[in-house]
Formats: C-alpha cells, sequence, structure tokens
C-alpha cells in the first residue's frame, strides 16, 4: 500500500481525491497497489465532506509520518508551496504537483534537491491540464531536437477569446464564468494577463532546452487589450486571435514569449477554442506533433496529477526520470527585440479617405498588398520584422497606430 498526502483541498486537490476514490479498482488493477490517501492538508474544514476525517492543518503532521511516501502539492502560489515540497523531498518523499508557479521558479532547485535524495519530483499537470506533454517531449520525442513549440498554453483566456469571437460576449461576464467552472487561477490577473502562459512556456522550454528561464523576465502580453474589432478584423483576413506561447532557439539563444498572435486558419491551433489547450511541437525528426485536450478544470487536471502518482508506485524503479535544469542566464535568452515576424498593423483613418491612408502607410512599409478598411480603420499584414523595426516604421507613419499584433 502507497499512502500520500495532498495539500491543498481546491478544485484540483478534491479532484485528485475524486479520481483516486472513483477509479480505485482501476488504479489498483494497473499497480497492483492500494493507494490510500492518509491525509488532506487545508486551512479549512470541510464539513460534511467524505474526506473529512483526512483533514489535518499542521504540515508537520504529514512531514513526520514516514508512512506517507507521496504527496501531491496543490496548494497553489509561490509559498508555502515551495516550502512544503522542498521539506518533503528532503524527507525523501516523492512530490507531484500542478502547481506551475512554483515549477517554473524554482524548477531547476527542486529537481536537483529531488535527484540528491534518491526521490522524484514530477509535474505532468503543470502544463496543458489534462493533456499528457511533460512524459511525451521527454520520453516519446527523446531522439529529437526541439526546434520550437507554439502553444495555447491558459484555458481562461482561450476560453474568453473564444465567447468573444462566436458570442460577441462581454469580456467580465466570461471571465466570471470561467472562475465559476474552475477554470481561472484564484487571482484571475495571472490568466489574462498572459502570467500563466508565461509560467507555462518556461517550462517547456526547460525541457526542452534545458535551461529555465525566469518566468518574470520573458516579454508576456495577456489578453486585455484584444477588443472584437480586432477579432473581427482578424477573422475577415482569416486568422484567429489566440494568446500563443512561444519558444525556439535562435542563434543559439533560448527565446520564450507570450502574446496575442494570429493564427492562420491553416494552423490548427487556429481550431482550438473553449477551455480547449493545444501545443505544436515541431522537432527535427519526427516533423510537428500537436497535443490537445482540456487546459484547465478539475477532473482533467486530477487525472495528470493522478499520472505521476501512478507513475511513482508502479514504477518506483524506472519512473520518468527529469534531466538537471540550469537556470538560464541573461546571457542563455534571445533578445525579444531582434525577434522577427509578419505582423498585423491596424492603423486609424478617415473611411472616407482610403486611398490617401494606403499611400501614407506604402510611403513607409513599402508596397503592401490586401489592405482592410474598417470602422475608419485601414489594416494590412507586414513582411516579416522585428520588434525594433516595427516600431520604427509606425512611428514614421503620419497616421495613428492602434495596434500591432504578431502573426504566428
Ligand atoms: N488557470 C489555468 C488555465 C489553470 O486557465 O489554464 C490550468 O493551468
Amino acid at each position: 500500500m502507497t499512502n500520500i498526502a495532498i495539500l491543498g483541498f481546491g478544485v484540483v486537490g478534491s479532484g485528485v481525491a475524486e479520481v483516486i476514490t472513483k477509479n480505485k479498482a482501476l488504479i489498483e488493477e494497473k499497480t497492483g497497489e492500494k493507494i490510500n490517501i492518509k491525509y488532506i492538508l487545508d486551512l479549512r474544514d470541510f464539513p460534511g465532506s467524505p474526506f473529512e476525517h483526512l483533514v489535518v492543518h499542521d504540515f508537520q503532521t504529514i512531514l513526520r509520518d514516514p508512512e506517507v511516501t507521496v504527496v501531491a502539492e496543490m496548494m497553489g502560489g509561490s509559498h508555502p508551496a515551495y516550502d512544503f515540497s522542498k521539506a518533503c523531498l528532503e524527507a525523501g518523499k516523492s512530490v507531484v504537483t500542478s502547481n506551475k508557479e512554483v515549477v517554473s521558479n524554482f524548477g531547476a532547485e527542486l529537481l536537483e534537491t529531488a535527484a540528491k535524495n534518491k526521490t522524484a519530483y514530477l509535474f505532468e499537470a503543470s502544463v496543458g491540464g489534462g493533456i499528457p506533454i511533460i512524459r511525451p517531449i521527454l520520453n516519446d520525442l527523446s531522439s529529437n531536437r526541439i526546434i520550437n513549440i507554439s502553444g495555447i498554453l491558459n484555458g481562461t483566456t482561450n476560453y474568453i477569446l473564444t465567447k468573444m469571437e462566436n458570442e460577441g460576449a462581454a469580456f467580465e461576464d466570461v471571465l466570471n464564468d470561467a472562475k465559476k467552472k474552475g477554470y481561472a487561477e484564484a487571482n484571475p490577473t495571472a490568466d489574462i494577463e498572459g502570467i500563466d502562459a508565461a509560467r507555462k512556456i518556461v517550462i517547456l522550454a526547460a525541457l526542452s532546452f534545458g535551461k529555465l528561464a525566469d518566468p518574470s523576465k520573458i516579454h508576456t502580453e495577456g489578453i486585455t487589450e484584444i477588443t472584437s474589432d480586432d477579432v473581427s478584423i482578424a477573422k475577415k483576413m482569416g486568422y484567429a486571435v489566440k494568446l500563443i506561447g512561444y519558444t525556439s532557439v535562435i542563434d543559439g539563444k533560448i527565446l520564450c514569449m507570450v502574446s496575442p498572435r494570429l493564427v492562420s486558419q491553416a494552423n490548427p491551433l487556429s481550431g482550438i477554442n473553449d477551455v480547449f489547450n493545444g501545443i505544436l511541437v515541431s522537432a527535427d525528426m519526427v516533423g510537428e506533433v500537436m497535443f490537445y485536450g482540456p487546459g484547465a478544470g478539475k477532473l482533467p487536471t486530477a487525472s495528470a496529477v493522478c499520472a505521476d502518482i501512478v507513475d511513482i508506485v508502479m514504477h518506483r524503479k524506472t519512473q520518468m526520470k527529469l534531466p538537471a535544469w540550469e537556470k538560464a542566464s541573461e546571457d542563455d535568452l534571445f533578445e525579444f527585440e531582434k525577434y522577427r515576424c509578419r505582423r498585423l498593423f491596424i492603423f486609424r483613418s478617415p473611411e472616407a479617405d482610403s486611398a490617401a491612408a494606403v499611400k501614407q502607410i506604402s510611403d513607409v512599409f513599402g508596397s503592401i498588398s490586401g489592405f482592410v478598411f474598417e470602422n475608419g480603420k485601414t489594416c494590412f499584414i507586414s513582411d516579416e520584422m522585428s520588434e525594433k523595426e516595427a516600431v520604427e516604421l509606425s512611428g514614421k507613419c503620419p497616421l495613428e497606430l492602434i495596434k500591432m499584433y504578431r502573426l504566428l
């Protein structure tokens, strides 16, 4: 029998208890062992819950109990989640987590602590919710060099953008809906400002390139500036607006970034809607592979956490081993200002004078085709250019720049 403890009985923590209870027979058949939830750590009591009797309020009860060999940390936030995880690993207990904030900020150190103590730190649920992505990158793509990864990595924002596009719904209403459904973070600023996606893309970059960038240092934009008008202009031009996490190696340096991007209808990421996530991995031998599924929510995320628990129980000696990560230095990271891509520019211009607007734009940007005019705006897609060039050229144009979107 394996005794486990659950730290944090919120959306995901209670989901883990539910998965382990509902699929008890199946899990026992697969592992050949009983998985027993011995403790649930939370500040709250849960009167009436079938797990009420397992609730403890003192972490030391779990830490000091040698019978607990696996700890599932679903507390969210950095502290005390990091401190408890570290203490468990140092005590020789394995830790599994869905906490992308901790993995992206302290993953290098916690993996080292796990290795030193001959135990495991696994985090399949930290990226893509229920989608298997960490194991496939580490195991199934292990004979490949990863070229780049682009992903819709946040369920809440994809849910909001989908409702804005399809129903013209108001931002706040859809966000409240996402909160009720258990998709959004406790503080949804992390979702809508792209911070959650930034944490996830640095984890994917570390798995792919071995170096963990500080998520607060990478270029990060959220979805708060996207208007329904922008979404409709993009749609007219054959693109969907998606919040994309992107990583690749350029000139030997790692680029990680998060921003809204225009995704062409030919790209499978353009068709990923609602709370679903999609992660497109381009690798040198396999080509492109896409991972798709529910990116947030109680049971999908719990399903991924339980996969790590089962892995530890089933394969104590052969379970997934994560290679050490180094912390990325400033010099390891590609300068975002040099990143080149095509862009959609939206300039303000009087509707009646579109020919004049086209001339003013072409004088600066060179010959452009495929202008779209909408509600006093002149819109076009440029050739590839860097961030620096985009700022310089739009500054030279006499028209007012309203918005600029990068194409994926
Ligand atoms: N708030 C996150 C999301 C939860 O919406 O994707 C899953 O990591």
